[in-house]
């Protein structure tokens, strides 16, 4: 299957490994990126020392294209960060929350490709008039920082609005190959999935995360400022009942992020080695595809399912076409 994300890219299959901050480290990424699509590593809450190891490793357990993902919107000195980025060898920065504006020449000029997510056609524009090389689609029904957009009607109409000049790529909620499938229609040129890769051995989680995935359904996920200060799609529980019942509480991002830190609530970026995490208050921030996901994969199984059951579903849809 050849898109312009496959050209682009110089990768077999048109998937992407969503930058999850917490839980895309080497193990997930390297395994990705080594069954033919792409990894990303999500390094918004790593120190820069982590995000070194990381990148070193990835360099080491692979020889395919691999990026970088982080927060345009976190305080800190980005330039120095996509700085290292560059210098490790990744093929593609992705900023999320906000148009990476100060990097993108820097990128250019050293041939890294410069991804952004974006949840409005909007954003969509304005990451692309900046100099972007690809944008993200991201619908509601994501897991972790979303919009209000749905997937179903954003993905065409970023296609719309931008697609003439960049390759458009559909998250939020997709977890199959029909997903892929129904991207491609839409005018997609691949798929940036979170939620079914966390659901992965290779996936860097929490205590308690992948029981509470895949014990979950698809009602089960609520949109909350509770865990960062911004809106993110996470499992509902006691701490964001807190919060929806007292949002006067609620600090702004960054600032809400370090509250629920302090509030033992918010394990992501310690990850496994943290014993101290109770479940019906953590930050486990999944997709509306949650309950569609009720086992374990490898992150190579999972590619290769996702192109089976694309082809599979187009060949549905040409039957039907008689
Ligand atoms: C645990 C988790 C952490 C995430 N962290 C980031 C992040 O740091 N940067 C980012 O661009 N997107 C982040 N996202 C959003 C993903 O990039 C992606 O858009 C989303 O997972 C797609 O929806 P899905 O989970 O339904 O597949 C995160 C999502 C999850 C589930």
């Amino acid at each position: 299957m050849h898109t312009r994300l496959t050209e682009l890219l110089e990768i077999e299959y048109p998937i992407m490994l969503a930058g999850m901050g917490g839980v895309s480290y080497h193990q997930l990424a390297a395994a990705v990126s080594n069954a033919g699509g792409i990894g990303t590593l999500g390094a918004a809450s790593m120190s820069a020392t982590t995000m070194d190891d990381e990148m070193a490793k990835m360099s080491e357990l692979t020889d395919k294209p691999w990026g970088v993902d982080l927060l345009t919107a976190m305080p800190g000195d980005m330039a120095a960060q996509v700085r290292r980025i560059i210098d490790a060898g990744a093929r593609i920065f992705v900023g999320a929350l906000g148009v990476p504006r100060e990097v993108i020449a820097m990128c250019h000029d050293a041939n890294v490709l410069v991804v952004n997510m974006c949840g409005r056609v909007q954003h969509a524009v304005a990451a692309v008039e900046a100099g972007c090389d690809l944008v993200v689609a991201q619908g509601t029904e994501a897991g972790g920082h979303t919009g209000k957009v749905a997937t179903m009607p954003l993905v065409p109409q970023i296609v719309d609005a931008v697609g003439d000049r960049v390759p458009v790529v559909a998250a939020g909620g997709l977890f199959d190959g029909r997903g892929l499938a129904a991207a491609l229609a839409l005018g997609a040129d691949g798929v940036w999935l979170g939620t079914r890769f966390i659901a992965t051995p290779e996936a860097r989680v929490s205590l308690g995360y992948h029981d509470a995935l895949l014990a979950a359904d698809e009602s089960r996920t609520t949109v909350s400022r509770a865990y960062s200060g911004k809106p993110m799609r996470v499992l509902a529980n006691e701490y964001t009942d807190h919060f929806d019942r007292h949002p006067d509480e609620l600090e702004p991002f960054p600032q809400q992020m370090m509250r629920s830190i302090t509030d033992g609530a918010l394990h992501l970026p310690t990850g496994p080695d943290d014993p101290n995490v109770d479940p019906a208050r953590e930050c486990y921030p999944v997709g509306q595809g949650v309950g569609g996901i009720d086992e374990l994969f490898p992150a190579a199984d999972i590619v290769a399912r996702l192109m089976e059951e694309a082809e599979a579903a187009l060949a549905r849809v040409d039957k039907l076409r008689g």
